[in-house]
């Protein structure tokens, strides 16, 4: 059985004597920092001089380069890319940690697949939302909270999961209780989703587009079908509330009829041979190693790939319809 673990189990008076810093200022940096000062605590933000330190500026916040940060602190938020925070690590944070530091990460990537070994005197752990940075901020501002994962990676103070968890309380990610995982099964499940799941989704949607376009359906009717209308997102929004079963529950018998029968026909031996092969890939790490060598070259086949998308027939489509919506003229 899991564990959760609620506001009840923090004692935010672990955190009286921490000096706190936020390395990077972006998705999630920005929410964590603000929920953090919201909820009392002066922290330093950590950041290259240019548009992300501007902004946590105009916020009100102090920033100082990354290293002057991880002086100053003993505890250490990693809120930059994963692939780019070894190299950072390497030359401005470890050089610095002290005994008693905690470095706190919001992926279980680079611990997981040994990009970052944090050194035995210090704690390492994370605090890893289900959420995008902007839900972290949303759902502490509407005290809702958000899903979130915590997991302690390693202990060197012997009070690591103290500090974790009132760390976790004073950013809001205890409020629906904080599932404890490992940090392999949090960036496992993560890349998961995305290369599995998400992937499969893209694909059907591309491929619905086409036959529906083909079969002379007009675009603008085919793509607010599949997901212009935000139908399916409320679907899934809703069974992120009730469960997807009771979800179903909210379409017509028809529409229940229609999923629940025709479901076995994509249930193939190769989809879930599939779905194995993908999280095989990411166990062994063999997607980080891709993924880190595709960043180090400066993400060539990621830029193939969004302008092979950005060139395709659904994208001009989409724009045009979504000029459409808006009543702007076609060539606007
Ligand atoms: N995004 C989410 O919703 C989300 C959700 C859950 C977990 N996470 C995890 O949270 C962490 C941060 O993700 P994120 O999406 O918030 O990242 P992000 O928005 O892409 O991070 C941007 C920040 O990283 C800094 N940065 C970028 N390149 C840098 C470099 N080479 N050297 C130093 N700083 C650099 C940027 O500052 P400058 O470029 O100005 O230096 C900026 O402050 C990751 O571990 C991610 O897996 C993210």
């Amino acid at each position: 059985m899991t564990t959760l673990y609620y506001e009840k189990d923090a004692d935010l008076r672990n955190l009286r004597q921490r000096q706190i810093t936020v390395i990077g200022y972006g998705n999630l940096g920005r929410s964590v920092a603000l929920n953090l000062r919201d909820s009392g605590y002066d922290l330093i933000i950590g950041n290259r001089e240019d548009d992300f330190a501007r902004l946590a500026r105009n916020d009100g916040f102090i920033v100082t380069p990354i290293t002057q940060a991880a002086q100053g602190a003993d505890t250490i938020f990693l809120m930059i890319p994963d692939e780019i925070m070894p190299q950072v690590y390497l030359e401005h944070i470890a050089p610095n940690l002290r005994t008693g530091d905690m470095l706190i990460f919001a992926s279980g990537y680079n611990v997981a697949f040994g990009y970052i070994e944090p050194p035995n005197h210090v704690d390492a752990g994370l605090i890893a939302p289900r959420t995008l940075g902007i839900g972290v901020r949303d759902g502490y501002l509407n005290g809702l909270g958000y899903p979130c994962y915590v997991s302690v990676a390693q202990d060197g103070s012997g009070r690591a999961w103290e500090y974790l968890l009132a760390l976790a309380a004073a950013i809001g990610a205890l409020r629906q209780g904080a599932i404890e995982v490992s940090f392999n099964q949090e960036v496992e499940i993560d890349l998961f989703i995305h290369q599995a799941v998400l992937s499969a989704i893209h694909s059907t949607l591309l491929a619905a587009a086409d036959v529906l376009i083909r079969e002379g359906y007009p675009p603008e009717v085919a793509l607010t079908e599949l997901y212009l209308s935000g139908e399916l997102g409320m679907l899934f929004s809703r069974a992120g509330i009730t469960g997807l079963t009771h979800a179903l529950h909210m379409l017509s018998p028809a529409g229940q009829y229609g999923i629940m029968s025709r479901t076995e026909r994509f249930q193939e031996v190769k989809m879930q041979r599939q779905l194995e092969s993908i999280l095989d890939n990411i166990r062994q790490g063999n997607f980080a190693q891709e993924w880190v060598s595709e960043s180090a070259d400066g993400y060539p086949r990621l830029k193939a790939l969004q302008r092979r998308f950005q060139s395709s027939a659904l994208w001009r489509f989409e724009r045009e319809v979504l000029d459409m919506l808006r009543g702007l003229p076609p060539d606007a």
